[in-house]
């Protein structure tokens, strides 16, 4: 059994997709918040592009989240300088030109099924792999449930790790396993766990599965980047996936948005579609709060793994070693357990915006 990596070697923010929010709400026009430890802003320019970039205008600090959109730039709310998608300052009130310094970084957007997603990567670079979706699927196919939230009493880490963690596939999730896992990457920046299983537990969910016919399940868990998860579950005849885009926290929690996912089915079917999505919402959010109060409290101790956590370790190597990228250097690299230390916070946390305090994506 080989040691895992220090808590030091994890980075605080990951270079890696995060959900921003929620197409819709670019409609009133600009949005900011506090995210991986900055102030980013996302807004819609006349056009319809949407854009994520720093939301401290490089004037004097002025949050462009309460600036406005004017034509195809976003103007701060202080002294009215426009700063385009590309994050250059086009334009300063009685200045024939913009000074060097005002530019901001800007970061890689895709928005699909209504969401806006954006790449925690260098300014001006391509992002290191592609907006995750299910492997060989066109999302254009598929439809979305709206988003649940919850947060996981640990690093992001930890959370994803879950998709690696043998002993509680069975402990938490009433998984009787029927083969051992088959661990792969079957992209650059992407690891996956494939395991058959039995459904045994006595939940409503795996109750009513098995009613339906549904006693075995092939399980998918893929990492990308360390924070976007994209899971299926295959029970023959019915089929599951959704999407888990982790936020780390600045006191190293990890907010979780999960995103149920279904193809658009055929035409005649496409009214039933919504009802599905939201019991598969509904059935997905309950399992993983059910994991998420079971797992509260969870940390990182690298001397504290047994032998049979090995592929959890072999995820951490391998996680530790994804090349990050970053402009924010000083916020990025900093170790997540460095943003740990410094973040004081009692032993036992609360719900936060969805629900639960926990965690687990396995
Ligand atoms: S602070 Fe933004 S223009 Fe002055
Ligand atoms: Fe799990």
């Amino acid at each position: 059994m080989s040691q895992a990596p220090p808590a030091e070697a994890f980075p605080a923010y990951p270079a890696s997709w995060y959900l921003f929010c929620e197409s819709g709400k670019l409609r009133q026009g600009p949005v900011s918040q506090q995210i991986l430890g900055r102030r980013l802003v996302a807004f819609r320019t006349a056009s319809g592009r949407a854009a994520v970039m720093d939301a401290r205008c490089a004037h004097l600090g002025a949050d462009l989240g309460f600036g406005t959109v004017v034509g195809e730039t976003i103007q701060c709310p202080f002294h009215n300088w426009r700063y385009g998608c590309d994050g250059v300052c086009a334009a300063v009130p009685g200045l024939a030109q913009p000074p060097p310094f005002a530019r901001l970084q800007t970061y890689p957007v895709v928005e699909r099924h209504g969401y806006v997603f954006f790449f925690n990567g260098r300014d001006g670079r391509e992002p290191s792999f592609p907006l995750p979706f299910f492997l060989g699927e066109d999302p254009d196919g598929f439809v979305a449930a709206p988003v649940f939230r919850y947060v996981a009493d640990c690093t992001w880490y930890m959370n994803s790790a879950h998709a690696f963690d043998l002993q509680h596939f069975g402990a938490v999730h009433d998984r009787e396993l029927l083969a051992p896992p088959a661990i792969d990457c079957p992209a650059p920046f992407a690891r996956r766990n494939s395991y058959p299983a039995r459904v045994v537990g006595d939940t409503l969910l795996d109750r009513l599965l098995r009613l339906a016919g549904a006693k075995r399940v092939e399980t998918t868990l893929t990492i990308w980047g360390g924070t976007f998860a994209v899971i299926t579950a295959d029970f023959g005849r019915l089929k599951s996936g959704f999407l888990m885009a982790m936020e780390p926290l600045e006191d190293g929690r990890t907010l979780c948005h999960g995103i149920v996912c279904a193809p658009r089915g055929h035409t005649l079917l496409r009214p039933l579609v919504p009802l599905k999505l939201r019991l598969r919402r509904l059935f997905t959010h309950g399992y993983l709060k059910e994991e998420a109060r079971r797992l509260r409290g969870t940390r990182y101790d690298p001397g504290h793994l047994g032998p049979n956590d090995q592929d959890m370790i072999d995820f951490f190597h391998w996680v530790t070693a994804l090349p990050q990228e970053s402009d924010h250097e000083g916020i990025d690299r900093r170790s997540a357990s460095a943003v740990l230390r410094r973040a004081a916070r009692p032993a036992n946390i609360g719900a936060g915006t969805g629900g639960a305090a926990g965690a687990g994506i396995g």
